[in-house]
């Protein structure tokens, strides 16, 4: 069987997170050698202890590093209004394995894993940039040993945060810009695949009945706010992770991505320039849309075999 593809999740858990780290975990394509915290939709040392609560549900013995805390400039804010103050509430989880976290930062213990590995890694930041900027500012020679970097964030059109700008970009627009410039292989699924990648009450209520993963889900679901339980629910994050095991749900573009950093409006824009205004090379390969029915058929199929 072909080796287990290596990767890095960089999180803010967050529910939508929490779905993609179970599917990323329990797939017999991935090997999560780590997974590294970031703040976003809640505070540092929440999403930590939601990573590590998530471990003990998952029964899997990841490790975990804390990372940041606030952005690089960015003044700090987060998402509790969508994932709740818990950042994923609905769920009473047993205590966070705290055996599992790592006493090195978050970016020590991605150099570290990555430079340890003999194949290449593949991050998976699913939360702002902050850790991933920092990794290769710090760590230069480190881009010799990433495969590529699949994040969800940025929009080819409305915002989430900003009137132009997705939350995870928005909440570091200056480390979004070290990454976009980084010139290592970028694969940016947005908002707008996100929006399509709903999970309608039908599907909810199957993954409720398949297994405890699937019953959790249901009961975070139940309170979170990227949507609504009735019209559909955003897995924004899952959609980078089904990029890793479905690429072919995709539309991909090549194409430049500008990170806006000084307009008064506009700030943590992704500026998807489609029609090569910029006049500049491609740095990012864009999923532009998403066969909504393949998505809905992996989603379920990817939750089945969860525990
Ligand atoms: O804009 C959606 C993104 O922001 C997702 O990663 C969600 O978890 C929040 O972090
Ligand atoms: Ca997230």
């Amino acid at each position: 069987m072909k080796e287990k593809r290596s990767i890095i999740i960089d999180t803010d858990p967050g529910i939508d997170d929490a779905v993609a780290i179970g599917i990323a975990l329990f797939s017999e394509k991935l090997d999560v050698k780590l997974i590294t915290t970031v703040a976003g939709n809640v505070g540092i040392d929440i999403v930590t202890n939601n990573a590590l609560k998530l471990l003990r549900f998952f029964g899997k013995d990841v490790p975990v590093a804390k990372g940041c805390a606030a952005a690089l400039i960015e003044p700090r804010e987060d998402a509790s209004q969508v994932h709740g103050a818990s950042g994923m509430d609905g769920y009473d989880f047993d205590p966070p394995k705290t055996e599992l976290l790592l006493k090195e930062h978050a970016v020590n213990a991605m150099y570290r894993t990555i430079m340890e590995n003999s194949e290449k890694t593949t991050l998976v930041p699913i939360g702002p940039l902050t850790n991933i900027a920092i990794l290769l500012k710090l760590y230069p020679e480190v881009k010799e040993k990433i495969d590529e970097i699949v994040l969800m964030g940025g929009t080819l059109n409305r915002g989430n945060k900003g009137v132009m700008s997705e939350f995870n970009i928005a909440l570091d627009p200056e480390a979004a810009k070290i990454v976009f410039s980084s010139k290592l292989k970028i694969v940016m699924a947005g908002l707008d695949v996100g929006l399509k990648a709903l999970i309608l009450p039908e599907v909810s209520e199957k993954v409720k009945t398949l297994n405890k993963t699937g019953d959790m889900f249901y009961a975070l679901f139940k309170k979170y706010r990227g949507g609504s339980f009735q019209t559909g629910l955003k897995m924004y994050d899952s959609c980078a992770i089904a990029y890793l095991l479905k690429p072919e749900m995709y539309k991909l573009t090549e194409t430049f991505v500008g990170i806006e950093l000084n307009g008064s409006m506009t700030r943590g824009a992704t500026l998807v320039d489609l029609r090569n205004y910029l006049k500049e090379e491609p740095n990012a390969t864009v999923c532009e849309d998403i066969d909504a029915e393949m998505f809905k058929s992996w989603f379920i199929e990817s939750v089945s075999s969860c525990i």
